[in-house]
């Protein structure tokens, strides 16, 4: 049922923690199976130098984020706002149908995370200008 590399990323997830002094911080929340997910993004000149995660919830929420994670470090924040649920799939090896709105809360929580640093410090940052932090997370 799931790629070795999703049960890979479970296993020994990279980047879990948080960052105390963190740029960005997204937390984002399926309402339906109740999972959360949390982003901690340092950014220095437009470049994401670390990031790390907190989840509270399934295997294939933890392995997404743990993709999604590595996916974005040391890109630029106009970078990983291009980053789709669907990439994040890709690089896992694909996951079941039932499990893919768990990588769609990867790239919401990415998103926040991005959208709280924007807030911080003025910027607009493109693809973001229509992101609502707070709205249920769906899939597409
Ligand atoms: Fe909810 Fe996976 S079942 S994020």
């Amino acid at each position: 049922m799931y790629t070795e590399k999703v049960m890979e990323h479970f296993r020994n997830p990279r980047n879990v923690g948080e960052i105390k002094d963190a740029d960005g911080i997204g937390m984002v929340g399926n309402a339906k199976c109740g999972d959360i997910m949390k982003i901690y993004m340092k950014i220095n000149n437009g470049i994401i130098d670390d990031v790390k995660f907190q989840t509270f919830g399934c295997g294939s929420a933890i392995a997404s984020s743990s993709m999604a994670t590595e996916l974005i470090k040391g890109k630029s924040v106009d970078e990983a706002v291009e980053l789709t649920n669907k990439a994040v799939v890709e690089a896992l090896g694909g996951l079941p149908k039932v499990k893919v709105h768990c990588s769609v809360l990867a790239e919401q929580a990415v998103k926040s995370a991005l959208y709280d640093y924007a807030q911080k410090n003025n910027l607009v940052v493109k693809g973001l200008e229509d992101f609502n932090p707070d709205e249920d997370v769906h899939e597409h």
